[in-house]
């Protein structure tokens, strides 16, 4: 055993032996056996914690033509999410999740042990994580908190004009909940347009869509943005996202990409969600805004919450007064099998737990256990 094991350690990229993996919400609270760890999907837990949308829809599927392999990237998928965003199937990828797209990217556009990603912090963690995997580089330029929420310090951005080759915005941004304005994302494409790409990862654009930014594909080359059916259309167990950028990036991310990334049942159930599901979406987004606006302003009135985030997506940020009143309200939600998310340890986030907004029931239920 240990022999096989010092082997591995010989044989591995060295610094995998120490990285540790990205803390999904899954990883996180699994209580199953397995290695690659229980979903827990089938006990009766509250899970707040990974920004999912509640309640799943039906999907029927065919196992016709099972036995071949599926198309690179399946006309019916393409056609129907290029119908949805209004963009030219040449400029869509389709991925397995979104995090699909942040890993090609990465892995398209910076040399290992050469070329740096930046990232704005306090952001989602896989863009760190997929830099580590790879090899490549991470610039930090924090975030700062201005009236409209955590925003761009754009001084900052220009400093590493030149220094990185990616660099990923989030917004709606997770954990911190509210949109970039769009002139600072205008301004960090421009800083960077001949140096570097600008990713705008909108994967809760959905909650607020008339914020895109795919409009600004028509008049930059340096911008890809990233979605995903993961979030508003209740799809995160399917694993379905969309890289979306000029066709010369899309062409560049083909020849990374694997060579069937979406199997045929997946392809059939996304395009049905995208073509006939689509008011159902919308609903889900309503009930899910209206849901928020209750919570945050009940938050607002705990003596124990310091801060409630704006939030433009499915959940809500906010600080706890203390450290001792964030463990006691995190723990007191485990203890009733109510699971929420501890940000506490991001950069500028001291204190701070997510609630993603689950069914109104699992809502209430979590402010019983909290009052
Ligand atoms: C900002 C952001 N981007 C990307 C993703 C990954 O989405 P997917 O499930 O499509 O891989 C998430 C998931 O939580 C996210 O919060």
């Amino acid at each position: 055993m240990n022999t096989t094991l010092t082997l591995i350690e010989k044989l591995a990229r060295e610094e995998l032996i120490d990285m540790v993996p990205y803390q999904s919400a899954r990883r996180l609270f699994s209580h199953g056996n397995s290695a690659s760890g229980d979903t827990g999907q089938a006990n009766n837990k509250v899970w707040l914690n990974a920004n999912e949308a509640p309640g799943n829809g039906e999907y029927q599927i065919s196992s016709k033509d099972i036995n071949r392999y599926p198309d690179f990237q399946p006309d019916n998928l393409l056609n129907a999410y290029s119908s949805y965003c209004s963009l030219e199937r040449s400029q869509i990828l389709a991925t397995r999740g979104a995090d699909e797209g942040i890993e090609l990217i990465i892995r398209s556009f910076c040399r290992a042990y050469q070329d740096s990603i930046l990232i704005c912090p306090p952001t989602y963690g896989m863009y760190a994580i997929s830099a580590e995997n790879h090899g490549a580089g991470i610039v930090k330029v924090p975030l700062q908190s201005s009236s409209q929420g955590m925003q761009l310090n754009l001084d900052g951005l220009q400093s590493q004009v030149g220094k990185v080759k990616v660099v990923f915005l989030c917004s709606p941004g997770n954990p911190t909940g509210n949109l970039l304005a769009k002139e600072q994302i205008i301004a960090a494409i421009e800083l960077f347009k001949d140096s570097a790409i600008v990713v705008v990862d909108e994967a809760y654009i959905e909650f607020s869509p008339e914020q895109t930014s795919t409009d600004l594909l028509a008049q930059y080359d340096n911008i890809i943005v990233l979605r995903t059916l993961s979030k508003a259309f209740a799809l995160a167990g399917l694993r379905c996202g969309f890289t979306l950028a000029s066709k010369d990036i899309i062409t560049l991310l083909s020849k990374v990409i694997a060579p069937y990334p979406i199997s045929a049942p997946v392809a059939e159930i996304a395009s049905a969600a995208l073509s006939t599901d689509l008011e159902k979406m919308s609903l889900r987004v309503q009930n899910c805004n209206s849901l928020k606006a209750t919570l945050s302003k009940w938050l607002n009135e705990r003596d124990w919450c310091s801060e409630v985030f704006a939030s433009d997506a499915n959940f809500v940020l906010f600080r706890c007064i203390n450290p001792q009143e964030k463990a006691r309200i995190f723990a007191s939600l485990v203890e009733k099998d109510i699971l929420i998310r501890d940000q506490s340890k991001q950069m500028q986030l001291e204190n701070c737990l997510r609630i993603s907004i689950g069914s109104e029931q699992e809502i209430t239920q979590l402010k019983e256990v909290l009052s």
